[in-house]
């Protein structure tokens, strides 16, 4: 990560207005750079998110020898099938990304070859034993940093078939396991009891894989056979609605304020959100609803609205993960308490979350009661009378976040460490203060 960034957010004088194209999803562009790598042939992948963490992929996959072309907004790549990937000549840096390194372990868990994956100060405190242990059932091998990185992977061709469980409700693993399972012969069984995104095996589905999904509530059973070469596709990447959740809440917070964000993905394994502040009274409608690629995509139009606060138990967790910092701001500035539960993952994401919303929310006097990895939080109308400092420890979404509660704040917010940003939203600043925020590096 190259310099520090400070930014401060100033209270928005008139209102949000005007229509945002939103870049490309973070989960289905490191997944199609991946998914294309290893299918049989080239795949086109348009409107792809240029942002740290996807490079990071790109980078770590152009490492196994696969050749990426860049092409005017597309990126060409010619994947390699299911011959084996190249030996990577040095270790595979990973910077923040946790999504490249649980997805990248269950790809070089199935290659016969030995490879080093390390990251940044936040990446290499985060647990890998949720990955490493079932890729160890399968029969790779490991060396780690107690559980963390740097991790040596030595990895085996002929890895046996999965039937596991999972333990954690995590996407990644999930995807990492499923990656692993490609290259298995035979079939293997992967079961969840929470929903996760889907991004994974819809894109699996739409690479022709051998794969089979039953679904009942929350149970989901994944069978997948390995063996099979994929077929190459080509991928339109649709807007970012982890991203477009900074918009949305800032939208419904300042007075008057009225935006549209175009193609925006709206699969239901990701929009707990939309549920969350529909809940809280917040007026969103969804329109121009379209299929493309087996994802739900349209255009999100909010208007500001007077919130009321809510209660959200565990089963919304998983579908919303991301956006609990930005939900919280939505909450802070809502009328009456609001109560969240089931948050455990939240510790473990690129900072502690759950402490991060409550420290920081507390500055603005607003208490929060952080029990059992739910956080109850109840608003103060009487705003902060001066600059507000936070620090977002080096957590892009905790950064974005309270840049949105410095536009509603009394005298604004001062952000340390923003240039964490770039990890997933490298022009944030200039989209949003182009609808009227304000807010200066
Ligand atoms: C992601 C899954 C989520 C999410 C992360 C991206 C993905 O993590 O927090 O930002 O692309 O699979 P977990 O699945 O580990 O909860």
């Amino acid at each position: 990560m190259n310099k520090r960034m400070i930014i401060k957010s100033y209270p928005v004088k008139n209102s949000l207005k005007g229509s945002v194209a939103i870049p490309g999803d973070k989960s289905i562009s490191h997944r199609s750079i991946i998914i294309s790598s290893i299918a049989n042939g080239k795949s086109i992948v348009s409107n792809i998110l240029k942002s740290e963490d996807v490079l990071s992929t790109i980078n770590a996959i152009k490492s196994l020898g696969v050749k990426i072309h860049k092409k005017n907004n597309k990126l060409i790549i010619y994947g390699k099938g299911l011959k084996s990937l190249k030996i990577p000549k040095k270790e595979l840096y990973l910077g923040n990304s946790g999504t490249t390194a649980r997805l990248m372990s269950g790809i070089l868990a199935s290659q016969s070859f030995k490879s080093k994956l390390t990251g940044d100060r936040s990446l290499s405190k985060r647990p890998m034993d949720r990955i490493i242990n079932p890729l160890k059932i399968m029969g790779a091998n490991f060396k780690s940093n107690n559980k963390m990185l740097p991790l040596i992977i030595i990895g085996k061709k002929n890895l046996k078939p999965l039937n596991f469980r999972l333990t954690v409700p995590s996407s990644q693993i999930k995807s990492g396991l499923l990656f692993a399972c490609l290259r298995v012969q035979g079939y293997s069984k992967i079961i969840e009891t929470s929903i996760t995104r889907n991004h994974t095996e819809l894109m699996l589905k739409q690479f022709k894989a051998n794969i089979s999904i039953t679904k009942k509530n929350n149970y989901k059973k994944i069978i997948i056979k390995g063996g099979k070469e994929l077929k190459p596709c080509n991928i339109k990447v649709p807007g970012d609605f982890s991203s477009a959740a900074f918009f949305i809440v800032a939208a419904l917070l300042v007075k008057g304020s009225h935006i549209k964000l175009k193609n925006i993905n709206l699969n239901p394994t990701r929009t707990g959100l939309l549920k969350a502040l529909t809940l809280m009274k917040g007026n969103i409608k969804l329109k121009n609803i379209k299929i493309i690629n087996k994802e739900r995509v349209g255009d999100i139009v909010v208007k500001y609205s007077k919130l009321k606060g809510c209660y959200l138990n565990n089963k919304f967790a998983s579908t919303m993960i991301d956006e609990y910092p930005i939900l919280s701001i939505a909450a802070a500035n809502a009328k009456g308490s609001s109560k969240f539960t089931g948050l455990k993952e939240l510790r473990v994401k690129e900072s502690d979350r759950l402490m991060g919303i409550s420290n920081n929310l507390k500055k603005f006097n607003i208490k929060c009661l952080v029990k059992n990895n739910g956080i109850t939080i109840i608003p103060n109308i009487n705003k902060k009378n001066r600059i507000v400092e936070i620090n977002s420890k080096g957590d892009h979404r905790m950064a974005m976040s309270f840049a949105i509660m410095g536009m509603v704040s009394e005298k604004g917010v001062k952000i340390n460490n923003s240039e964490y940003i770039k990890t997933s939203f490298p022009n944030f600043i200039s989209k949003i203060n182009s609808i009227g925020a304000k807010i200066l590096r």
